[in-house]
């Protein structure tokens, strides 16, 4: 049944002025790009009937996706990707059929605001006039990074907010989930949970962003969901951080000094993105903690690089390997709508190895990659353990300036060193989500992964399928939607039971 909310608009409209392309500088790689960002997406639900290639019969689960979905509210427009309201989709797959929701995460910001009919709150890469902040300290979460199953609760996941707990089939918001009443809203809580599937473990971090006594809050939570610590670590600067990594007896996080200017924000008026400042001179550091109890052990300097996500972490011979996408600076400034990723950035795929006994670098070694990458996604059952591939979305233009955006889907293999495997869109299409891998349950080591894509220029969606190690072989199936959703951020599997 399809539940279209009134005050959506359809994505094949024309551009609003505020949303007309703007000259970048550098040549257009990504033309029509300004379609994939709306003033919002419309809220639905019905099975998708026109698929093009077959659908394993034996693939039975949800894909669930996060990401920001609407971009406007009474005629005011955010300028940056972050910023939007988040959506989940659920694509439900079953007996070779599929079936698409995709919904509002109906968050406090987003009921206030849709009675107002304005933005109310600051966003993070957009101010409006006489705008507010959560209790006038931190920024109103959009609810749009990720989304998990949790102790049979579906949650989404926002920046620096607590999660919202949805209906796991209608994905109708229930409410905001406080861990039992011991995190408040106000509680610094990321969008980057990990957890031990063996164990039933849930561990999260959040930065408390102060100028005086900035710090990193470490949570565990224990299989039956009671918060075991919340481990305080001052920080040396109130510094963005994204991800963090989990092995068997560690938490690694990749320190970067994205610090925020705290007198700059508390002056009222400036958004995070006004004020956070790249200081590559005050060192990069993996920071590794006690899972067991939350001991900060070492902070090993690793020069200046940036990560916004980790692809892994394990343990092997005694020796903890950390495997990130790395930059040499922060990504933000690439997501100011409609014109991302201007300039010229590449990604690196490094690995640290560290001796977990005295925090010392032992060695630092590379995959080759000569584009940007993001969104890396490994086969779930290699759980805390070692791996071969994973999975990511790419920019093929990612060395040459102007707007580029996710046209590729990679399989990078560290037996070969680098890329072992790709899809390429066709010109003017893009992928989104998170490309999570799907075990096939009836062949080990096999299995699938999917993304969305994009024909900015037809304004048709599709899901695509593909076989996880036959990637340029081009999908298995295509799913078209009735009408484009918005290109998700986080992803993941949930299979049925
Ligand atoms: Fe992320």
């Amino acid at each position: 049944m399809s539940t279209a909310t009134s005050s959506t608009v359809s994505t094949t409209q024309s551009p609003t002025p505020s949303q007309a392309p703007t000259a970048a500088p550098g040549r257009d790689h990504a033309p029509a790009l300004e379609r994939a960002f709306p003033d919002a997406f419309g809220e639905a639900s019905y099975p998708l009937t026109e698929v093009t290639g077959t659908l394993p019969p034996a693939l039975r689960g949800t894909y669930y996706v996060n990401g920001p979905a609407r971009f406007a509210r009474g005629g005011q427009r955010y300028g940056h990707w972050l910023d939007g309201d988040g959506m989940v989709a659920a694509l439900a797959l079953a007996g070779g059929r599929a079936r698409l929701t995709h919904r509002y995460v109906r968050s406090h910001k987003l009921a206030a605001e849709e009675g107002a009919g304005r933005a109310l709150f600051r966003a993070f890469g957009t101010g409006f006039e006489g705008d507010r902040l959560l209790h006038g300290l931190a920024l109103a979460s959009p609810v749009n990074v990720s989304v998990h199953p949790y102790r049979g609760k579906l949650l989404a996941f926002g920046e620096q907010g607590l999660p919202w707990e949805l209906d796991p089939e209608t994905l109708e918001t229930r409410r905001e989930h406080t861990f039992d009443g011991r995190l408040k809203a106000v509680t610094p809580f990321a969008a980057h949970p990990n957890f031990d599937a063996a164990r039933g473990e849930m561990f999260n971090f959040g930065v408390s962003f102060s100028a005086a006594s900035p710090s990193l809050n470490l949570y565990r939570f224990a299989a039956g969901g009671a918060l075991v610590y919340r481990a305080r670590h001052r920080l040396p600067w109130p510094c963005s951080i994204h991800d963090f990594g989990l092995s068997e007896r560690f938490a690694v996080f990749h320190v970067s000094p994205y610090v925020m200017d705290m007198a700059a924000f508390r002056a009222g008026g400036a958004t995070p993105m006004d004020c956070l400042r790249w200081r590559p001179e005050l060192g990069t550091a993996l920071w590794v903690f006690a899972r067991e109890d939350g001991r900060l052990l070492h902070r090993t300097p690793i020069g200046e690089g940036y990560c916004l996500h980790m692809v892994h972490c394990h343990e092997a011979a005694d020796l903890l390997h950390v495997d990130v996408l790395e930059m040499e600076e922060p990504v933000y400034d690439q997501y100011a709508l409609p014109d991302l990723f201007p300039d010229a950035r590449l990604a690196a795929i490094r690995r640290y190895t560290v001796d977990p006994r005295h925090g010392d670098l032992v060695a630092r070694t590379e995959l080759e990659c000569r584009q940007m990458i993001d969104f890396p996604a490994l086969d779930p059952r290699s759980g805390l353990g070692p791996y071969d591939s994973f999975w990511v979305l790419g920019i093929g233009a990612a060395a040459s300036p102007g707007r580029k955006f996710f046209d590729r889907l990679l399989r990078y293999d560290r037996r070969q060193g680098g890329a072992a495997d790709r899809y390429q869109a066709p010109p003017g299409c893009y992928l989104g989500g998170e490309p999570v891998f799907l075990p096939d349950p009836g062949r080990p080591g096999r299995g699938y992964t999917l993304c969305q894509e994009l024909d900015a220029r037809r304004g048709i969606m599709r899901f695509l399928l593909f076989d996880a190690f036959e990637l340029a072989a081009g999908p298995l199936a295509r799913l078209e939607l009735r009408a484009p959703i918005h290109l998700g951020f986080h992803a993941c599997w949930h299979p049925a039971a």
